[in-house]
Protein backbone atom coordinates (compact mmCIF):
# COMPACT_ATOMS: atom_id res chain seq x y z
CA UNK A 1 0.00 0.00 0.00
CA UNK A 2 3.11 2.32 0.71
CA UNK A 3 5.06 1.24 -1.97
CA UNK A 4 1.58 2.19 -4.29
CA UNK A 5 0.95 5.64 -2.56
CA UNK A 6 5.12 6.35 -3.08
CA UNK A 7 4.35 5.12 -6.80
CA UNK A 8 1.54 7.66 -7.57
CA UNK A 9 3.02 10.28 -5.80
CA UNK A 10 6.21 9.23 -8.14
CA UNK A 11 3.84 9.51 -11.43
CA UNK A 12 1.94 12.70 -10.16
CA UNK A 13 5.54 14.52 -9.94
CA UNK A 14 6.57 12.97 -13.11
CA UNK A 15 3.40 14.51 -14.70
CA UNK A 16 3.59 18.04 -13.58
CA UNK A 17 7.14 18.12 -14.71
CA UNK A 18 6.29 16.49 -17.79
CA UNK A 19 3.12 18.88 -18.91
CA UNK A 20 4.92 22.12 -17.74
CA UNK A 21 8.66 21.54 -18.85
CA UNK A 22 9.19 25.31 -19.97
CA UNK A 23 7.82 26.56 -16.80
CA UNK A 24 10.51 23.92 -15.01
CA UNK A 25 13.13 24.74 -17.68
CA UNK A 26 12.54 28.70 -17.34
CA UNK A 27 12.72 28.57 -13.39
CA UNK A 28 16.22 26.89 -13.85
CA UNK A 29 17.47 29.95 -16.32
CA UNK A 30 15.68 32.60 -14.44
CA UNK A 31 17.67 31.14 -11.01
CA UNK A 32 21.06 30.98 -12.50
CA UNK A 33 20.97 33.82 -15.84
CA UNK A 34 21.88 37.11 -14.87
CA UNK A 35 21.43 36.90 -10.85
CA UNK A 36 23.21 40.50 -10.95
CA UNK A 37 23.03 42.67 -13.90
CA UNK A 38 24.99 41.20 -17.11
CA UNK A 39 28.39 43.11 -17.30
CA UNK A 40 30.59 42.69 -20.28
CA UNK A 41 31.35 44.56 -23.91
CA UNK A 42 29.09 45.39 -26.75
CA UNK A 43 30.30 46.38 -30.42
CA UNK A 44 27.79 48.87 -31.51
CA UNK A 45 29.02 52.01 -29.52
CA UNK A 46 32.20 52.31 -30.69
CA UNK A 47 32.54 50.25 -34.05
CA UNK A 48 28.98 50.43 -34.92
CA UNK A 49 28.93 48.62 -38.87
CA UNK A 50 32.35 48.66 -39.13
CA UNK A 51 32.20 45.76 -36.58
CA UNK A 52 34.61 42.47 -37.70
CA UNK A 53 35.77 39.09 -36.26
CA UNK A 54 38.96 41.02 -35.14
CA UNK A 55 37.90 43.81 -33.37
CA UNK A 56 35.76 40.92 -31.28
CA UNK A 57 38.83 38.88 -30.69
CA UNK A 58 40.44 42.23 -29.86
CA UNK A 59 38.00 43.33 -27.14
CA UNK A 60 38.11 39.85 -25.86
CA UNK A 61 41.92 39.85 -25.76
CA UNK A 62 41.71 43.33 -23.62
CA UNK A 63 38.91 42.50 -21.21
CA UNK A 64 41.70 39.90 -20.13
CA UNK A 65 44.88 42.03 -20.15
CA UNK A 66 43.18 44.61 -18.38
CA UNK A 67 41.62 43.15 -15.68
CA UNK A 68 37.92 43.62 -16.77
CA UNK A 69 37.45 40.32 -17.15
CA UNK A 70 37.99 39.41 -13.63
CA UNK A 71 36.04 43.07 -12.34
CA UNK A 72 33.57 40.68 -13.73
CA UNK A 73 33.01 41.86 -17.36
CA UNK A 74 32.40 38.62 -18.83
CA UNK A 75 30.11 39.25 -21.98
CA UNK A 76 31.40 39.79 -25.23
CA UNK A 77 28.71 40.90 -27.78
CA UNK A 78 28.79 41.21 -31.36
CA UNK A 79 26.04 43.56 -32.18
CA UNK A 80 24.06 44.18 -35.56
CA UNK A 81 25.80 43.31 -39.04
CA UNK A 82 27.11 39.59 -38.41
CA UNK A 83 24.43 38.63 -40.30
CA UNK A 84 24.50 36.83 -43.81
CA UNK A 85 22.16 35.50 -45.80
CA UNK A 86 20.25 31.92 -45.20
CA UNK A 87 21.43 28.89 -46.72
CA UNK A 88 18.79 26.45 -49.25
CA UNK A 89 17.71 25.11 -45.62
CA UNK A 90 16.70 28.76 -44.29
CA UNK A 91 19.58 28.74 -41.73
CA UNK A 92 21.21 32.00 -40.93
CA UNK A 93 24.13 32.48 -41.68
CA UNK A 94 27.26 34.85 -40.71
CA UNK A 95 28.54 37.86 -43.33
CA UNK A 96 32.68 37.92 -44.71
CA UNK A 97 33.21 40.09 -41.41
CA UNK A 98 33.02 36.88 -39.80
CA UNK A 99 34.54 33.61 -41.08
CA UNK A 100 33.63 31.44 -38.25
CA UNK A 101 31.18 32.15 -35.69
CA UNK A 102 31.76 28.49 -33.95
CA UNK A 103 35.62 29.21 -34.16
CA UNK A 104 34.83 32.50 -32.54
CA UNK A 105 32.58 31.43 -29.88
CA UNK A 106 35.33 28.71 -29.03
CA UNK A 107 38.05 31.55 -28.69
CA UNK A 108 36.17 33.98 -26.34
CA UNK A 109 35.11 30.94 -24.20
CA UNK A 110 39.22 30.16 -24.26
CA UNK A 111 39.42 33.49 -22.45
CA UNK A 112 36.87 32.65 -19.50
CA UNK A 113 33.90 34.61 -21.30
CA UNK A 114 30.76 34.50 -23.06
CA UNK A 115 29.91 35.37 -25.99
CA UNK A 116 26.66 37.38 -27.09
CA UNK A 117 24.89 37.84 -30.34
CA UNK A 118 21.94 40.38 -32.06
CA UNK A 119 19.24 39.50 -34.28
CA UNK A 120 15.49 40.79 -34.17
CA UNK A 121 12.15 39.66 -34.22
CA UNK A 122 11.50 41.57 -37.60
CA UNK A 123 12.67 40.31 -41.27
CA UNK A 124 15.51 42.89 -40.91
CA UNK A 125 17.38 44.26 -38.40
CA UNK A 126 17.77 48.03 -37.57
CA UNK A 127 20.95 48.05 -39.66
CA UNK A 128 18.84 46.51 -42.68
CA UNK A 129 20.40 42.86 -42.17
CA UNK A 130 18.72 39.51 -41.95
CA UNK A 131 16.60 39.28 -38.91
CA UNK A 132 14.69 36.04 -37.21
CA UNK A 133 11.27 36.52 -38.78
CA UNK A 134 9.57 33.27 -39.53
CA UNK A 135 12.53 31.73 -38.49
CA UNK A 136 13.23 32.01 -34.56
CA UNK A 137 13.87 28.03 -33.46
CA UNK A 138 16.03 27.87 -36.51
CA UNK A 139 18.06 30.57 -35.45
CA UNK A 140 18.26 29.84 -31.54
CA UNK A 141 19.17 26.44 -32.61
CA UNK A 142 22.37 28.10 -34.65
CA UNK A 143 23.23 30.24 -31.89
CA UNK A 144 23.60 27.46 -29.36
CA UNK A 145 25.11 25.31 -31.89
CA UNK A 146 28.08 28.10 -32.66
CA UNK A 147 28.06 28.51 -28.55
CA UNK A 148 26.29 31.72 -28.05
CA UNK A 149 25.60 32.95 -24.37
CA UNK A 150 23.68 36.20 -24.72
CA UNK A 151 21.15 37.22 -27.63
CA UNK A 152 19.86 41.05 -27.72
CA UNK A 153 16.82 40.73 -29.85
CA UNK A 154 15.77 44.41 -31.50
CA UNK A 155 12.33 44.73 -32.41
CA UNK A 156 13.29 47.19 -35.67
CA UNK A 157 11.27 45.96 -38.48
CA UNK A 158 8.52 44.00 -36.63
CA UNK A 159 7.26 47.26 -35.65
CA UNK A 160 6.28 47.51 -39.39
CA UNK A 161 4.57 44.02 -39.04
CA UNK A 162 2.60 44.86 -36.03
CA UNK A 163 1.52 48.13 -38.13
CA UNK A 164 0.45 46.43 -40.93
CA UNK A 165 -1.41 43.62 -39.50
CA UNK A 166 -3.14 45.56 -37.04
CA UNK A 167 -3.92 49.14 -38.61
CA UNK A 168 -5.41 51.49 -36.00
CA UNK A 169 -5.22 49.43 -33.34
CA UNK A 170 -2.39 49.84 -30.63
CA UNK A 171 -3.61 47.47 -28.06
CA UNK A 172 -2.83 44.46 -30.68
CA UNK A 173 -0.05 45.78 -32.06
CA UNK A 174 1.40 45.52 -28.17
CA UNK A 175 -0.12 41.89 -28.03
CA UNK A 176 1.86 41.23 -31.21
CA UNK A 177 4.85 42.49 -29.70
CA UNK A 178 4.65 40.51 -26.81
CA UNK A 179 4.11 37.85 -28.62
CA UNK A 180 7.03 37.91 -30.80
CA UNK A 181 9.59 38.01 -27.73
CA UNK A 182 7.59 35.03 -25.85
CA UNK A 183 8.40 33.18 -29.10
CA UNK A 184 12.16 33.93 -29.04
CA UNK A 185 11.95 33.20 -25.27
CA UNK A 186 10.12 29.62 -26.25
CA UNK A 187 13.01 28.94 -28.92
CA UNK A 188 15.77 29.77 -26.65
CA UNK A 189 14.20 27.54 -23.58
CA UNK A 190 14.11 24.22 -26.28
CA UNK A 191 17.62 24.91 -27.12
CA UNK A 192 18.87 23.86 -23.58
CA UNK A 193 21.66 26.56 -23.06
CA UNK A 194 21.39 28.96 -20.53
CA UNK A 195 21.23 32.10 -22.71
CA UNK A 196 20.88 35.54 -21.51
CA UNK A 197 17.35 37.03 -23.43
CA UNK A 198 18.32 40.99 -23.63
CA UNK A 199 15.30 42.38 -25.00
CA UNK A 200 15.36 45.91 -26.72
CA UNK A 201 12.35 47.53 -27.97
CA UNK A 202 13.16 51.13 -26.31
CA UNK A 203 11.14 50.79 -23.29
CA UNK A 204 7.73 50.41 -25.66
CA UNK A 205 4.31 49.61 -23.83
CA UNK A 206 6.07 50.14 -20.82
CA UNK A 207 8.21 46.84 -21.40
CA UNK A 208 9.50 46.77 -17.06
CA UNK A 209 5.80 45.49 -16.54
CA UNK A 210 5.99 42.91 -19.23
CA UNK A 211 9.30 42.06 -19.44
CA UNK A 212 9.99 38.98 -16.93
CA UNK A 213 6.54 37.41 -18.37
CA UNK A 214 8.42 36.67 -21.93
CA UNK A 215 11.46 35.63 -20.30
CA UNK A 216 13.91 39.20 -20.65
CA UNK A 217 16.51 39.05 -18.41
CA UNK A 218 17.10 42.59 -19.20
CA UNK A 219 15.21 45.22 -21.12
CA UNK A 220 15.97 48.62 -22.56
CA UNK A 221 14.26 50.94 -20.90
CA UNK A 222 14.99 54.13 -23.57
CA UNK A 223 16.09 54.68 -26.93
CA UNK A 224 19.73 54.65 -28.02
CA UNK A 225 22.09 56.55 -25.88
CA UNK A 226 24.87 58.28 -27.60
CA UNK A 227 28.37 59.93 -26.13
CA UNK A 228 27.18 63.36 -25.21
CA UNK A 229 26.26 64.17 -21.33
CA UNK A 230 22.93 65.90 -22.48
CA UNK A 231 21.49 62.41 -24.27
CA UNK A 232 23.13 60.25 -21.56
CA UNK A 233 22.19 62.40 -18.65
CA UNK A 234 18.35 62.58 -19.79
CA UNK A 235 18.31 59.28 -20.14
CA UNK A 236 20.03 57.84 -16.59
CA UNK A 237 18.11 60.34 -14.59
CA UNK A 238 14.62 59.61 -16.26
CA UNK A 239 15.29 56.01 -14.64
CA UNK A 240 13.61 57.93 -11.77
CA UNK A 241 10.86 55.25 -10.27
CA UNK A 242 11.84 52.17 -11.99
CA UNK A 243 13.19 50.73 -9.21
CA UNK A 244 10.54 48.65 -8.28
CA UNK A 245 10.64 46.62 -11.76
CA UNK A 246 14.23 45.56 -10.99
CA UNK A 247 15.00 42.21 -9.36
CA UNK A 248 17.73 39.11 -9.95
CA UNK A 249 17.66 37.48 -13.26
CA UNK A 250 15.42 41.05 -14.60
CA UNK A 251 16.95 44.44 -15.19
CA UNK A 252 16.07 48.15 -16.44
CA UNK A 253 18.57 48.65 -18.81
CA UNK A 254 19.16 52.03 -19.59
CA UNK A 255 21.28 51.16 -22.44
CA UNK A 256 25.19 50.31 -22.95
CA UNK A 257 28.18 52.37 -21.62
CA UNK A 258 29.77 55.10 -23.55
CA UNK A 259 32.58 55.76 -21.14
CA UNK A 260 35.89 56.04 -22.98
CA UNK A 261 35.05 57.09 -26.18
CA UNK A 262 35.79 60.99 -26.29
CA UNK A 263 33.07 63.31 -25.93
CA UNK A 264 32.18 63.28 -22.80
CA UNK A 265 34.78 65.29 -19.53
CA UNK A 266 36.29 62.58 -17.08
CA UNK A 267 33.42 63.56 -14.40
CA UNK A 268 30.54 63.21 -17.23
CA UNK A 269 31.95 59.48 -17.58
CA UNK A 270 32.14 59.51 -13.64
CA UNK A 271 28.51 60.41 -13.69
CA UNK A 272 27.65 57.42 -16.29
CA UNK A 273 29.17 55.19 -14.45
CA UNK A 274 28.02 56.03 -10.84
CA UNK A 275 24.35 56.71 -12.23
CA UNK A 276 24.21 53.13 -13.70
CA UNK A 277 26.00 51.75 -10.37
CA UNK A 278 22.94 53.04 -8.63
CA UNK A 279 20.24 51.68 -11.30
CA UNK A 280 21.53 48.38 -11.15
CA UNK A 281 21.84 48.59 -14.44
CA UNK A 282 23.87 46.09 -17.40
CA UNK A 283 27.42 46.99 -17.68
CA UNK A 284 28.10 46.70 -21.14
CA UNK A 285 31.24 48.75 -21.93
CA UNK A 286 31.21 50.48 -25.59
CA UNK A 287 34.04 51.73 -25.92
CA UNK A 288 37.40 50.32 -28.18
CA UNK A 289 39.10 48.27 -24.96
CA UNK A 290 42.37 47.74 -27.02
CA UNK A 291 42.61 51.70 -27.01
CA UNK A 292 42.01 52.48 -23.23
CA UNK A 293 43.62 55.40 -21.73
CA UNK A 294 44.18 55.82 -17.85
CA UNK A 295 41.20 57.63 -16.90
CA UNK A 296 38.72 55.27 -18.61
CA UNK A 297 40.48 52.43 -17.35
CA UNK A 298 40.31 53.94 -14.03
CA UNK A 299 36.55 54.12 -14.62
CA UNK A 300 35.45 51.40 -15.56
CA UNK A 301 37.25 49.51 -13.43
CA UNK A 302 36.67 50.96 -10.06
CA UNK A 303 35.72 48.12 -7.94
CA UNK A 304 33.95 49.53 -5.28
CA UNK A 305 31.62 51.42 -8.02
CA UNK A 306 31.16 48.01 -9.87
CA UNK A 307 30.33 46.05 -6.29
CA UNK A 308 27.80 48.71 -6.02
CA UNK A 309 26.16 47.79 -9.42
CA UNK A 310 26.28 43.91 -8.69
CA UNK A 311 25.49 44.09 -4.85
CA UNK A 312 23.70 41.07 -4.47
CA UNK A 313 20.55 42.21 -3.04
CA UNK A 314 19.48 42.87 -6.51
CA UNK A 315 17.84 46.17 -5.35
CA UNK A 316 17.82 48.91 -7.72
CA UNK A 317 18.74 52.47 -6.28
CA UNK A 318 16.40 55.66 -7.07
CA UNK A 319 16.27 59.06 -6.76
CA UNK A 320 15.88 60.45 -3.30
CA UNK A 321 15.07 64.32 -4.09
CA UNK A 322 15.96 66.67 -7.12
CA UNK A 323 16.47 70.28 -5.83
CA UNK A 324 16.44 71.97 -9.04
CA UNK A 325 19.93 70.13 -10.88
CA UNK A 326 20.94 68.88 -7.79
CA UNK A 327 20.03 65.34 -7.61
CA UNK A 328 20.56 62.43 -4.68
CA UNK A 329 20.04 58.38 -5.28
CA UNK A 330 20.09 55.77 -3.11
CA UNK A 331 20.89 52.22 -3.25
CA UNK A 332 20.18 49.54 -0.45
CA UNK A 333 23.05 46.90 0.14
CA UNK A 334 24.03 44.19 1.98
CA UNK A 335 24.31 44.01 5.42
CA UNK A 336 22.19 47.55 5.72
CA UNK A 337 24.86 49.60 4.12
CA UNK A 338 23.83 52.10 1.13
CA UNK A 339 25.41 53.91 -1.70
CA UNK A 340 24.42 57.20 -1.86
CA UNK A 341 25.49 59.67 -5.00
CA UNK A 342 25.44 63.27 -5.05
CA UNK A 343 24.66 64.59 -9.11
CA UNK A 344 25.56 68.37 -9.66
CA UNK A 345 23.23 68.55 -13.23
CA UNK A 346 24.38 72.27 -13.77
CA UNK A 347 26.66 74.26 -15.24
CA UNK A 348 29.07 74.55 -12.39
CA UNK A 349 30.64 73.45 -9.32
CA UNK A 350 28.07 73.67 -6.15
CA UNK A 351 27.98 71.82 -2.32
CA UNK A 352 25.43 69.08 -2.36
CA UNK A 353 24.36 67.97 1.35
CA UNK A 354 22.60 64.89 1.99
CA UNK A 355 21.30 64.28 5.15
CA UNK A 356 21.82 61.06 6.29
CA UNK A 357 17.66 60.80 7.71
CA UNK A 358 16.86 61.50 4.01
CA UNK A 359 18.60 58.22 2.94
CA UNK A 360 17.77 56.05 6.14
CA UNK A 361 20.01 56.78 8.86
CA UNK A 362 19.91 58.31 12.11
CA UNK A 363 22.49 58.34 14.65
CA UNK A 364 26.67 58.10 13.19
CA UNK A 365 27.65 56.22 10.30
CA UNK A 366 30.14 55.18 8.65
CA UNK A 367 31.12 57.16 4.92
CA UNK A 368 33.84 56.32 2.43
CA UNK A 369 33.87 58.08 -1.02
CA UNK A 370 34.10 55.81 -3.91
CA UNK A 371 35.33 58.03 -6.21
CA UNK A 372 38.32 59.42 -4.14
CA UNK A 373 38.94 55.69 -2.40
CA UNK A 374 39.24 57.53 1.15
CA UNK A 375 36.97 56.53 4.19
CA UNK A 376 35.18 59.95 5.72
CA UNK A 377 35.31 59.00 8.86
CA UNK A 378 32.69 58.70 11.07
CA UNK A 379 29.74 61.54 10.20
CA UNK A 380 26.83 63.06 12.31
CA UNK A 381 23.47 64.15 10.85
CA UNK A 382 24.76 65.19 6.95
CA UNK A 383 27.60 65.49 4.41
CA UNK A 384 28.45 68.65 2.25
CA UNK A 385 30.96 68.02 -0.74
CA UNK A 386 31.61 70.45 -3.58
CA UNK A 387 30.43 68.31 -6.40
CA UNK A 388 31.81 69.76 -10.08
CA UNK A 389 29.84 70.93 -12.77
CA UNK A 390 28.19 67.91 -14.51
CA UNK A 391 30.08 65.59 -11.78
CA UNK A 392 29.45 63.59 -9.05
CA UNK A 393 30.09 62.39 -5.01
CA UNK A 394 29.53 59.26 -4.69
CA UNK A 395 29.25 57.46 -1.14
CA UNK A 396 29.17 54.22 0.61
CA UNK A 397 27.39 54.40 3.95
CA UNK A 398 27.36 52.53 6.68
CA UNK A 399 26.34 52.30 10.76
C1 LIG B 1 19.07 49.91 -32.55
C2 LIG B 1 19.49 49.59 -31.12
C3 LIG B 1 20.98 49.87 -30.95
C4 LIG B 1 21.77 49.04 -31.96
C5 LIG B 1 21.28 49.32 -33.37
C6 LIG B 1 21.92 48.37 -34.37
O1 LIG B 1 19.17 51.28 -32.82
O2 LIG B 1 18.74 50.33 -30.21
O3 LIG B 1 21.39 49.57 -29.63
O4 LIG B 1 21.63 47.69 -31.64
O5 LIG B 1 19.88 49.19 -33.47
O6 LIG B 1 21.42 48.52 -35.66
Amino acid sequence: MRLLRHFRLVTLLAGIVFVFPSCRLAQAQSGSLAATPPMGWNSWNHFARAVNDADVRAAADAMVASGMRDAGYVYVNIDDTWEGERDAQGNIQSNGKFPDMKALADYVHSKGLKLGIYSSPGPKTCGGYEGSYGHEQQDADTYAKWGIDYLKYDLCSYGGIMRKEAPDDQQKQWEMMQQAYEKMHQALLNTHRPIVFSLCQYGLDAVWNWGPKVGGNLWRTTGDINDYYDRMSVIGFAQAGLSKYAAPGHWNDPDMLEVGNGHMTPDEYRTHMSLWAMLAAPLLAGNDLSQMDDTTESILLNKEVIAVDQDRRGIQGDRVSATGPFEIWMKPLVGGAKAVALFNRSESAYPITVQFKAVGFDGAVHARDLWSGKDLGTLHGSYTAVVPKHGVVMLKLSR
